[in-house]
């Protein structure tokens, strides 16, 4: 586990060998909104594959860092995937890149269908036969929501409906998932069902996933490598397993107990 001042680019670098380089690529990035600076300067790596925690406490950036990447938010810096630049797009080209992003408070369209919103998912695709075949691997995922295909988003329980929002991202094909406090308003046994099938979806599709998370434990139980923000700087970055062992150190950082 290191302090990031110790670190070159303000983020651990252990993984990206072990990981086949570093798919995403952020340095010195700087966000904000109008005059209200957020972002001062974050640097980190995420390998591919790899799954990524960001924790931090209310009002951290944590949010603002995952729409500084997806091109929600302009951006000053370098945000690179695959080593394609990303920063000064459209949230548009952005997904089309492959970043498939689930905002906070999910982002679903309640009036339109279960369907409806994962075939709205597929915007950017062409290859119109390929999606039916990409709803069945959504509803394979979340088999609930195959029994529910025809049910208005907005009658879905706040579980069903997470599992809506990242099946919606993942009729995009993405090759890096952004998922914005998950767990958020879900009770323990479904934020653990849903965690479960994130940890399927990296391993059978090798997509890369950063993961934003108030819930520490269940993040850095799936993540391999978690850096911690606290106002829009990243104070703390090492392995999952470090971060858990050192509950203390990470307590001090969070401000809450793991
Ligand atoms: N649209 C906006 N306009 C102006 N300021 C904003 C906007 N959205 C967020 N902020 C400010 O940016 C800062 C960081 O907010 P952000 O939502 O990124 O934090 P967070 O870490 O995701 O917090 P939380 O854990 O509560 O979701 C806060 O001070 C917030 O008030
Ligand atoms: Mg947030």
């Amino acid at each position: 586990m290191s302090r990031t001042e110790d670190t070159e680019q303000g983020g651990s670098r252990t993984g990206d060998t072990e990981h086949g380089g570093s798919f995403l690529v952020v340095e010195d990035l700087h966000a904000g909104y109008g005059d209200v600076r957020v972002l001062h300067g974050i640097g980190l790596r995420v390998g591919r594959g790899e799954i990524c925690a960001i924790l931090g406490p209310n009002g951290a950036g944590k949010t603002t860092l995952l729409r500084a990447l997806c091109g929600m938010v302009r951006g000053r810096g370098t945000v690179r995937l695959d080593g394609t630049a990303l920063t000064g797009r459209s949230p548009d080209a952005v997904a089309r890149l492959g970043v498939g992003h689930v905002p906070e408070g999910r982002g679903t369209f309640m009036p339109l269908t279960v369907e409806e919103n994962l075939r709205l998912g597929a915007y950017t695709r062409r290859d119109r036969a390929a999606v039916q075949a990409d709803l069945d691997r959504v509803y394979g995922y979340f088999p609930v929501l195959k029994s529910r295909l025809g049910q208005a988003a907005g009658s879905l329980s706040g579980g069903e409906q997470q599992m809506l929002a990242i099946g919606r991202a993942l009729m995009l094909r993405p090759r890096l998932l952004l998922l914005d406090e998950p767990s958020l308003g879900l009770a323990p046994l479904v934020t653990r069902e849903l965690f479960g099938i994130v940890r399927s979806i990296n391993e059978e599709e090798r997509t890369t996933v950063v993961v934003v998370e108030q819930n520490a434990h269940l993040a850095l139980d799936i993540a391999g490598q978690a850096h911690v923000l606290e106002t829009g700087r990243i104070v703390l970055s090492g392995s999952a397993a470090r971060i858990r062992a050192d509950e203390q150190v990470a307590q001090s950082y969070l401000g809450y107990r793991i």
